[in-house]
């Protein structure tokens, strides 16, 4: 009995055996030399990047902060135009973009209204869309990213009232009146003095040029023999107007506040003591790239990216600004 075990247990061994080593053995083709793997090459793209105007350095920030964000991805080719405050030749660089099939468009627009039907027949030939800092009209885009200029113009409004002790006269330089960021800038100004016995006494639309500003302030300085502060709508703004009130000698009497806060401009100026204050007003530039990349693999985006702004006045200017909640 327990030699019949035996040999039914060495049969068992022996076919199992056989089994393991017959299931193991590699098919004869495997064991030829491995073709060698081909890897896709990875795709690259190509973004259109259509600035409108390269007159002032928050734009040639813009400009490099895409450029610094896109040369960490070697898939991605950026192509620049500059429309040199032209919104005919904006347009026509959109064109031109959509007949050379970029992947990707990002714009920084001049003007809403003109700008808005070529970005959506960009859409329409089935490229994406980033729109950065000036806003379009409607909604054909695939993403909007800049930052909230209504609440930047009520954080200036607020801080203006409350340095001013609640009352004073006020020359408003604003940002072009057919851009969007001109047009909020000034509503939310309104809203954050709204009740406050703070009157503008002036106001011009200088079109975001330092040299309009000085010279629409040339002309508030000769009507007005008491002007309190000065609000531009962007640091240049500011600047220009300052420059035109020191020429008068009455620089002294005047406050002045601008918005954009670039390091090397309106940060710069509070801590001479040229601007009493800056809003910042971040370019987007590397947000534009982070974006374009993840709907260049097909993530979905958000349609509207809104960036944050700091203050930076007398009090904070040294420490790096406060954030505007
Ligand atoms: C530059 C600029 C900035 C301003 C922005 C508004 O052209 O005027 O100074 O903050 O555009 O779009």
């Amino acid at each position: 009995m327990r030699k019949q075990f035996l040999q039914y247990l060495s049969l068992a061994v022996v076919v199992s055996t056989i089994v393991l080593f017959t299931s193991c053995e590699k098919p004869a083709s495997d064991t030829a030399p491995a073709a060698p793997v081909v890897k896709p090459k990875s795709r690259q793209y190509v973004i259109g990047m259509s600035q409108c105007n390269l007159g002032e350095p928050w734009r040639v920030q813009m400009n490099a902060d895409v450029k610094a964000a896109a040369d960490k991805h070697s898939e991605l080719k950026v192509i620049f135009k500059d429309a040199q405050n032209d919104t005919l030749k904006q347009r026509s660089h959109v064109e031109e973009f959509v007949s050379a099939k970029v992947d990707l468009l990002i714009i920084s627009p001049k003007e809403a209204q003109p700008l808005t039907e070529p970005v959506a027949q960009a859409m329409e030939a089935g490229i994406p869309v980033i729109v950065l800092d000036r806003a379009l009209l409607g909604d054909k885009f695939t993403c909007f990213i800049g930052a909230d200029n209504k609440k930047i113009g009520k954080a200036a409004g607020e801080w203006i009232v409350k340095t001013l002790g609640g009352k004073g006269n006020i020359v408003e330089l604003m940002g072009l009146q057919t851009s969007v960021p001109g047009q909020d800038r000034h509503d939310g100004f309104m809203a954050g003095i709204a009740g406050s016995d703070v009157k503008i006494i002036f106001s011009a639309d200088m079109k975001w040029l330092e040299p309009d500003s000085r010279k629409e302030m040339e002309s508030a300085l000769s009507r007005f023999d008491k002007i309190d502060l000065v609000y531009g709508h962007n640091d240049p703004g500011a600047h220009g107007a300052y420059l035109a009130a020191k020429a008068a000698g009455r620089e002294k009497d005047i406050k002045f506040v601008g918005i954009d806060a670039l390091p090397q401009e309106g940060v710069a100026y509070v801590s001479q003591g040229i601007l009493d204050a800056t809003f910042q007003y971040p370019t987007g530039g590397a947000e534009a790239i982070e974006t374009g990349l993840k709907i260049l693999h097909g993530e979905k985006v958000p349609t509207k990216i809104v960036l944050g702004t700091r203050l930076f006045d007398k009090s904070n200017v040294a420490k790096g600004g406060e954030e505007v909640k």
